[in-house]
């Protein structure tokens, strides 16, 4: 099983990208974002926990998302691996993931501040995510992943899983870039 990290900064283009990088190596997508909203929209337990953590642009607890991952892992079947986008977001995750696989790469999409904020804007128009609406809570965002989630490159650099694709240019031409450094994986 390959398990890829999809890393990133808010707006990156992680879930724009992950559609085709899911079809051509038949993984299973796993964005913690969307499980999350999914939990909100439901109104189950665990959404109503995390709606006001996300929607004032701060991160849910650790242990909320490692075990929605851990419970996908079990229960995911006919996959060569997993893509997890927006997963780990924190040291603390990425240890705990060390633990439960091992990981084969980090595909980090780096985009400028200031992108960010052009493409969520953008965003906020046509899915009317909750957390896109006010650009205080985005600041928060972009804060918060320099803060906590930054630190996560060093990690995996550090491992020798660090592949960085520059995040600039046409949605085709990014994923041409995620492609060729997938494909020596
Ligand atoms: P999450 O849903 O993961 O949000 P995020 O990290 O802020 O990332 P986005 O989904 O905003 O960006 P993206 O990179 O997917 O961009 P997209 O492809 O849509 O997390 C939401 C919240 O959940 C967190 O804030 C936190 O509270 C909680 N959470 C989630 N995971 C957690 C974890 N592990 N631990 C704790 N809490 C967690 O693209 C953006 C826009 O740009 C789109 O409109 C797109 O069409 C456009 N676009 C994309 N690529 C291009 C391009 N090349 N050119 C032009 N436009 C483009
Ligand atoms: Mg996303």
């Amino acid at each position: 099983m390959k398990y890829y990290v999809l890393f990133g900064p808010p707006g990156a283009g992680k879930g724009t990208q992950a559609g085709a990088m899911v079809e051509r190596y038949n993984l299973c997508h796993l964005s913690t974002g969307e499980l999350l909203r999914a939990e909100i929209a439901a109104g189950t337990p665990l959404g109503l926990q995390a709606k006001s953590l996300i929607e004032a642009g701060n991160l849910v607890p650790d242990s909320v998302v490692e075990g929605m991952i851990e419970a996908k892992f079990r229960d995911t079947k006919g996959v060569d691996g997993f893509l997890l986008d927006g997963f780990p977001r924190t040291i603390a995750q990425a240890q705990v993931l060390d633990k439960m696989v091992e990981v084969t790469g980090c595909i980090s999409i780096m985009i400028p501040d200031a992108l960010i904020h052009e493409r969520i804007a953008h965003r906020a128009n046509i899915e009317g995510r909750a957390d896109d609406a006010r650009p205080e809570v985005v600041q928060n965002r972009v804060d918060t992943y320099h803060a906590k989630t930054e630190p996560l490159i060093d990690y995996y650099r550090k491992a020798g899983k660090y592949h960085q694709i520059d995040g600039v240019g046409t949605i085709e031409e990014v994923r041409e870039r995620i492609f060729s450094a997938m494909d020596k994986l």
